[in-house]
């Protein structure tokens, strides 16, 4: 497939977005980018450096100081984020961050910053990346959105098996709490709420294996690149 094309992927909480979008990726030789770990990092720069970000009048200095990429694991060649350099691919993932991330990407500033830069990394297509606004806001006009969801049981589970490996105290209540509080809040803020692009594919996993996953959206790219 000659022609590059830009893939945006939406969706709740845990449903598998940066999954497929990773795989994706990697079977079409684009770029991958979760913008999800963009504003997971700028939350544990916030927690880290006790950035009160209740007070608007402060983030734009924080977010000055912050500076995002994402580089390919030596080993694996996986895409993973840094931030001022360091690499905070598996420190996002904790607990901690996930429970303040949706009120930090609520921030007016923090959403201009990160989109700003999501924007930079589509200009040449060629490239997948999964998130919320994606679709809606980042790329409108994408040659190709899939908005994904799942059962919320089958995303609780899943995300569960995920931290517990990390966390062996953590419950399933926990997970379920977290990830309704997420949706909650990534669907109703006053910026760029989590909404299905009209134009969106919705592909709903909840009985799908990661590789039917891949092989339907493969199938979407071919039909979007040939329109
Ligand atoms: O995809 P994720 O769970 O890693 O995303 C973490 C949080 O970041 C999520 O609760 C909402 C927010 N987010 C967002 O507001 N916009 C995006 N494009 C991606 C993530």
């Amino acid at each position: 497939m000659k022609k590059k094309i830009i893939v945006a992927i939406d969706g709740w909480s845990s449903c598998g977005k940066s999954t497929l979008a990773r795989a994706l990726a990697k079977q079409l030789g684009y770029i991958y980018v979760d913008s999800g770990a963009m504003y997971r990092a700028i939350t544990l720069y916030f927690l880290r450096e006790h950035i009160d970000w209740t007070n608007e009048t402060l983030i734009p200095a924080a977010l000055e100081d912050i500076e995002l990429d994402f580089r390919p694991n030596e080993n694996t060649g996986e895409i993973e984020i840094y931030l001022n350099d360091e690499n905070v691919e598996y420190l996002i993932r904790d607990l901690i961050v996930a429970e303040k991330v949706s009120e930090i990407a609520a921030i007016k500033d923090v959403r201009a910053f990160a989109v700003e830069q999501q924007q930079k990394m589509g200009k040449k297509k060629g490239i997948v990346m999964d998130g919320r606004d994606i679709g809606t806001v980042v790329f409108p006009r994408a040659e190709l959105k899939i908005f994904m969801t799942a059962d919320n049981a089958v995303r609780v589970e899943r995300r569960f098996k995920e931290l517990v490996e990390k966390n062996p105290n953590i419950s399933v209540e926990e997970v379920a709490e977290n990830i309704q509080m997420r949706d909650y809040i990534d669907a109703n803020r006053e910026i760029s709420p989590l909404r299905q692009a009209k134009d969106a594919i919705v592909l709903d996993n909840t009985n799908l294996t990661q590789d039917e996953q891949l092989k339907k959206a493969l199938k979407l790219v071919k039909g979007a690149v040939v329109a």
